[in-house]
């Protein structure tokens, strides 16, 4: 088995402001050290992103993401934020095709094809957000679902850049609900994710990519779903916006 590090995303939503946001990272930082190899990733709101990289201290082992991009460099796109932007902001990875973009803001699989070769061709890392609805998962479609939002992108994706590719599974009916997918069910379907990677690149370069687990990721809950193969580090909302609740999970597997 590859040997993948534990990734901690903290996936802010549209929460904490701008001038909260360096109170956050300097209790953060203080309550977990140093994390080694740049584990811990946080997506503040795009506007937040000066504030939280002046506030983080030199080698503090984390990085920082935006939250969404559009695909195009410049231009009149009134109210989007481009890849260089973001990279200009301090951000080196990117949420591509979250469920809240995908089912508030309509956001369609072939646009989170054009935004994860953005991501990509702009050196930035893409975490590419799949996951189905409840009504899917009754049906036993959960499989198909995913498919479907993974496939295309993979299609896309050169084989040169995959080391800047993670997936983050979120089901859709575990985000923000309390519910968590059972470990063994979330287990199930990053091995279904981890052999469509592999149907597309090399097993070697499949073996590498990050998937991550997301909804409703507590620190209770967190080391159990990590322990399970495949399943590479969480991608955490709700519980990421609290320092000291998200340093529990940073550190639940320390
Ligand atoms: P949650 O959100 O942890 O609040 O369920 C996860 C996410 O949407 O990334």
């Amino acid at each position: 088995m590859a040997d993948r590090k534990k990734v901690f995303a903290g996936n802010w939503k549209m929460n904490i402001l701008p001038s909260e946001a360096a109170d956050f990272v300097s209790r953060f930082c203080s309550l977990v050290g140093t994390p080694t190899d740049d584990s811990v990733i946080l997506f503040p709101p795009a506007i937040s992103l000066p504030a939280v990289n002046a506030a983080l201290p030199a080698s503090s082992g984390v990085t920082l993401g935006v939250q969404n991009v559009y695909w195009e460099n410049e231009g009149a796109f009134t109210g989007e934020i481009s890849v260089s932007m973001a990279r200009d902001a301090g951000a080196t990875s990117v949420l591509v095709g979250h469920s809240e973009r995908r089912h508030i803001f309509g956001e369609t699989t072939d646009e989170t094809v054009q935004k994860v070769s953005a991501v990509l061709q702009g050196g930035l890392t893409a975490v590419l957000c799949v996951g189905e609805k409840i009504e899917a998962r009754k049906q036993g479609r959960q499989n198909e679902v995913v498919a479907d939002q993974l496939d295309p992108v993979l299609r896309r994706v050169d084989e040169s850049s995959y080391s800047r590719l993670m997936i983050a599974y979120e089901p859709v009916w575990a985000i923000g609900t309390g519910e968590t997918a059972s470990p063994n069910d979330a287990a199930q379907m990053h091995g279904f994710i981890r052999d469509r990677i592999r149907e597309r690149f090399a097993p070697a370069t499949a073996d590498q990519i990050s998937i991550l687990y997301g909804g409703s990721v507590k620190p209770d809950n967190a080391a159990e779903l990590l322990s399970m193969e495949n399943i590479d580090g969480v991608l955490v909302g709700g519980a990421s916006l609290d320092p000291t609740t998200f340093s529990r999970i940073c550190l639940s597997i320390a």
